[in-house]
């Protein structure tokens, strides 16, 4: 049985993570999402608004090997509770090779026995970040190249909210 975690802020969740999501769910028997629980100071949105957010597209999408469960703490500690195989992460480019490498090491320096494993991004997402597509938003840019429809919508709701 093959179990990957696929962890992060997701912040929102943007289409890269969504295409990663789904390669994810080809290639093994189970995938499951973890959402950092305070993965920033001020997120746009809860854990569980994320949590509900990314149940939401896996729902849509008919992925029915993928999991969404918020986790706090240790990656590897998640990593070692849900039994993963590995833990995949995406890379976009240079600086993402360099940071997910070091984010391996450590890891790999915790938790010897916990895999990771560096998936890139599709060419067409890799310029996605959920940082940027926050700071497009909030300059009233148009994001709808970078985040799924029902996302979008929420981002935008929140923003107004918060203005
Ligand atoms: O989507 P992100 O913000 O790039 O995800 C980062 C994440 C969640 C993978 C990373 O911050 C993380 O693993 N946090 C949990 C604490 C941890 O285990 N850190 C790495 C070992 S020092």
């Amino acid at each position: 049985m093959t179990r990957f975690v696929y962890p992060g802020s997701f912040d929102p969740p943007t289409l890269g993570h969504l295409d990663l999501i789904r390669r994810a769910s080809g290639m093994a028997d189970e995938v499951v999402i973890g959402v950092l629980q305070n993965a920033a100071k001020a997120p746009l949105f809860g854990e569980q608004e994320r949590v509900a957010l990314l149940r939401e597209l896996v729902e849509a999408e008919g992925l029915k090997n993928v999991r969404v469960v918020a986790f706090a703490g240790l990656l590897v500690e998640f990593a070692r509770q849900e039994k993963a195989t590995a833990i995949l992460r995406g890379i976009r480019g240079a600086a993402d090779v360099e940071f997910e490498l070091q984010l391996a090491q450590m890891n790999r320096a915790l938790a010897p026995e916990v895999e990771t494993l560096l998936l890139p991004a599709s060419p067409q997402y890799s310029h996605i970040s959920s940082q940027l597509t926050k700071q497009a938003a909030r300059g009233g840019g148009e994001i709808k190249a970078f985040v799924p429809k029902a996302v979008r919508a929420k981002v935008l709701r929140r923003l107004r909210e918060q203005s």
